[in-house]
């Protein structure tokens, strides 16, 4: 007796079989395809990753227009950068940028240029600066005051520390009586162009500010002497004026770490 598989009816007819399954399984991975949500339907998922991928790339492009979009070029002069110009743009700015002073001593590498310079820098000559203060009962030029006032309440913002009428604020301590603003002259430029950190004694007390003060640096010789002329003038004080020259003498102090009590001589 012969195999079935030999008989052509029974061939045809698997044949047919055959071809009706295959076509079968394309209809339903074609139904499933149409309704399984891929073709035009919104698929729940990829909406929600594409939405947060726009989210976080509007956060992206925002954060880096503010970033470099527009740079001050100048003093009040404010322009959109092309995109290809940030780069010099920055780099303009690192340079120009003074080096910043070494926080603390230990950050100075032994043998290293820094600390070889450090050794090698000009002594600040306080005794000189001081010798040349005016007299105290010398008459002071009303404008002088004037002018010192204008700093203490405009460029200097001195009284946002140290209050409108020098009685201290909530952050700067009081230079209504104080030892240290009608003492030595060149304590007061010194702390202008570096700044004091740390507790300090004031009239009897120790004053630990919350804040240090930073360098104002910024201002000039004039206002520096000014302010100065005038805190040492006002709120009671009185003591002599302070020149112009003194502080000129004194502008290699800036950038250096901010000064301590025990840097000052004491008043
Ligand atoms: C950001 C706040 C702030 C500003 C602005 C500020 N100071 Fe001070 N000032 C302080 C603090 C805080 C101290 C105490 C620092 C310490 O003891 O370490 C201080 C200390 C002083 C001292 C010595 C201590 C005393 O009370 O006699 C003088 C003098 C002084 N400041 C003058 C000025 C003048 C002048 C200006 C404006 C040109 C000015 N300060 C601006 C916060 C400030």
């Amino acid at each position: 007796m012969s195999s079935s598989s030999d008989n052509p009816f029974v061939r045809f007819t698997a044949f047919w079989w055959a071809l009706g399954v295959f076509m079968l399984f394309g209809v339903i991975l074609l139904a499933i395809k149409l309704f399984s949500g891929s073709g035009d339907r919104p698929n729940p998922l990829e909406e929600a990753a594409a939405a947060k991928r726009y989210e976080t790339r509007a956060a992206v492009e925002a954060a880096q227009k503010a970033a470099f979009a527009y740079k001050e070029v100048e003093k009040g002069k404010v322009v959109q950068v092309p995109p290809h110009d940030v780069f010099p743009l920055v780099g303009q700015g690192l340079l120009a940028e003074k080096p910043v002073a070494v926080a603390k001593p230990e950050q100075i590498v032994p043998g290293s240029d820094r600390q070889l310079a450090a050794a090698n820098e000009p002594k600040v000559d306080v005794a000189a600066v001081d010798a040349l203060t005016p007299a105290a009962d010398a008459p002071i030029d009303p404008a002088l005051l004037e002018a010192g006032k204008a700093q203490f309440m405009g460029g200097g913002t001195c009284f946002v520390c140290h209050g409108p009428t020098g009685e201290g604020g909530p952050i700067g301590p009081t230079l209504a009586g104080s030892e240290w603003v009608t003492g030595p002259v060149s304590n007061l430029i010194r702390i202008q162009l570096r700044g004091l950190e740390g507790p300090i004694q004031l009239k009897g007390a120790t004053y630990t500010p919350p804040a240090p003060m930073a360098a104002l640096a910024h201002q000039t010789d004039e206002q520096i002497a000014a302010v100065l002329t005038y805190i040492r003038n006002s709120f009671g004080n009185k003591a002599s004026a302070v020149l112009p020259e003194q502080v000129k003498m004194l502008r290699s102090e800036v950038g250096k770490p901010m000064l301590k009590e025990a840097d000052l001589i004491k008043p």
